[in-house]
């Protein structure tokens, strides 16, 4: 079957590597039972670049992403490369990704599954039927702003610089990227800066009123100081549909949204850029937890997160929200059904192996496809 979707597979370090093992049974899957076939590619990033080549990230491994429909990554690092200089650990990797792609828009959706009601530290009631969205700005501010760096001044101080800037393009493509995401979703957008201490912060106010005002005058727009969002997610998160908000903001804000939901193990994220001359919109698809080294190679972690992040590719790189809606009814079936990974395990639940979660979702698959 002759392919025109390409797919480049990162599995990273840690828990990644096994994750994306079920990931590839649910791509063959797809191949068997639906017809579709993708040009699937697997390369190393992270430590496991670090080890084969040195680096965290080859500019061979840039240039397949840039040329692909889409990457599914993983996860990156690991305590063998702590110690490593700044400039080449792993992080690096996905940090050279993020911003060559110019994925600028991080959409990570922080969703609360009925059977996990009660795996969230939150009372049931503040998080059944959670459904928000964070969009993370991803490729500015102080992540990668100029000047930066350790500075030694003498006498034994030295100095520590990193620099919060914005650009007016970069607030509007990403608040823009918000605004019609609140349009398909409830219409409401809450954008979070600290305009009351940080300049970056009353511009990035002002810049996405403008865009609200003169293009999406049809949504709902709040302001919220990010101290305040990350107090409100915690008190009343439905309060909450889409929020915007900058690249460090955003970082701290979605991991606690995340930790709503009961498990970062359940957590996919895609990060978009552009659409460029030939329609294609580049695009990177990962979870929301990390590489979690302490439990890497047991077979107990939880391969949901990466399973729903591939579903988020089908969804918005491949124009197949079929097979997306598929994949995650197949996935809140099995949580239903009673299955847990360690990571989600309650009492009276069933708890089982990172391959045996595999299984259960590719025999869910098979059973809704009739
Ligand atoms: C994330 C992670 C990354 C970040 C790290 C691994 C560089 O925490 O994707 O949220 O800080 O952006
Ligand atoms: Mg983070």
């Amino acid at each position: 079957m002759a392919s025109n979707k390409s797919l480049l597979i990162l599995p990273g370090d840690g828990i990644g590597p096994e994750a994306m093992t079920e990931v590839r049974r649910v791509v063959d899957w797809m191949q068997d039972n639906r017809a579709v076939s993708f040009e699937v590619d697997e390369d190393l990033v992270g430590g496991a670049s670090i080890d084969a080549h040195g680096i965290p990230i080859t500019d061979e491994v840039v240039d397949k992403a840039q040329n692909v429909d889409a990457v599914l990554l993983g996860a990156v690092g690991g305590p063998k490369w702590d110690n490593l200089d700044f400039s080449i650990k792993p992080e690096r990797g996905l940090l050279r990704l993020r911003k060559d792609l110019e994925l600028y828009a991080n959409l990570r959706p922080a969703i609360c599954f009925d059977a996990l009601v009660d795996a969230s530290s939150l009372k049931p009631e503040l998080v059944s039927g959670l459904d928000i969205m964070i969009v993370r700005e991803l490729t500015g501010g102080v992540y990668f702003g100029e000047p930066r760096g350790i500075e030694d001044l003498g006498n034994g101080v030295r100095k520590g610089v990193n620099t919060q800037v914005y650009t007016t393009p970069e607030i509007h493509r990403v608040a823009r990227v918000a605004f019609e995401l609140a349009q398909k979703r409830d219409g409401r957008v809450c954008s979070s800066e600290k305009a009351n201490v940080m300049e970056s912060g009353v511009l990035w106010r002002e810049e996405v009123t403008k865009i609200h005002e003169t293009e999406f005058p049809d949504v709902e727009l709040s302001h919220m100081y990010a101290d305040n969002a990350a107090m409100q997610l915690v008190r009343a998160p439905k309060q909450f549909d889409v929020i915007v908000t900058d690249n460090l903001f955003g970082d701290i804000l979605s991991d606690c949204a995340a930790m709503l939901t009961g498990s970062l193990g359940m957590l996919p994220s895609a990060s978009l850029g552009d659409v460029d001359e030939h329609g294609r919109r580049k695009a990177l698809y990962e979870p929301v937890h990390g590489s979690a080294p302490d439990i890497a190679g047991e077979n107990i972690a939880n391969p949901i997160a990466t399973i729903l992040s591939y579903a988020m590719a089908l969804r918005y790189s491949f124009d197949m929200p079929g097979e997306a809606d598929l994949v995650e009814k197949a996935v809140q079936n099995v949580l239903a059904g009673g299955m847990r990974t360690a990571d989600i395990m309650a009492e009276g639940m069933a708890k089982v192996s990172t391959t045996v979660m595999g299984d259960a979702i590719l025999r869910e698959l098979d059973k809704l496809n009739g």
